[in-house]
């Protein structure tokens, strides 16, 4: 069964959105398989950014997400990447649909709430960032 991770970044946890943006998934049917609160060492953020490393907004990104703890979750489900991806939503303010994560909780382009993986490959890359094999219950 595919799993993908979901990130709650520092902006979403001040605002108490952990429980609310669990609520969404659990309610969608998919299966939580491990959760942890982290602060994210700056060598984790790089590596997680990393498809990002020539962009100019890569050490902003990494500065905001080691700004603060973040939320870490790992769901389970068919074609769970592509549904979180879906709940979610854009990262341009301007494509946030309401009903979506973003949509509905910023209108903001880089305090925008939540990650969650952007392909197969890149969620079992981040899980295993993240997350030891022993920190998953499936
Ligand atoms: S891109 O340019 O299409 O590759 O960007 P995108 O895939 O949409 O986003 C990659 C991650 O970078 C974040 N992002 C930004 N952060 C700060 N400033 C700017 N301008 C910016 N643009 C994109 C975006 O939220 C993605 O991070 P995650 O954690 O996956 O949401």
């Amino acid at each position: 069964m595919e799993q993908t991770l979901v990130m709650i970044k520092p902006d979403g946890v001040k605002r108490h959105l952990i429980g609310t943006i669990m609520q969404r998934f659990e309610q969608k049917g998919l299966t939580l398989v491990g959760a942890k609160l982290v602060l994210m060492s700056n060598e984790k953020a790089m590596i997680h950014y990393i498809d990002h490393r020539e962009k100019p907004f890569y050490q902003d990104l990494v500065s905001f997400i080691t700004s603060g703890p973040v939320f870490m979750m790992v769901w389970q489900g068919e074609d769970v990447v592509k549904i979180a991806r879906l709940m979610i939503g854009e990262v341009d303010p301007l494509r946030m649909i309401p009903g979506t994560i973003r949509g509905d909780f910023t209108s903001h382009l880089s305090l925008n709430v939540i990650h969650g993986s952007d392909s197969l490959h890149n969620a079992e890359r981040e899980i295993a960032l993240h997350f030891d094999a022993s920190e998953l219950i499936e």
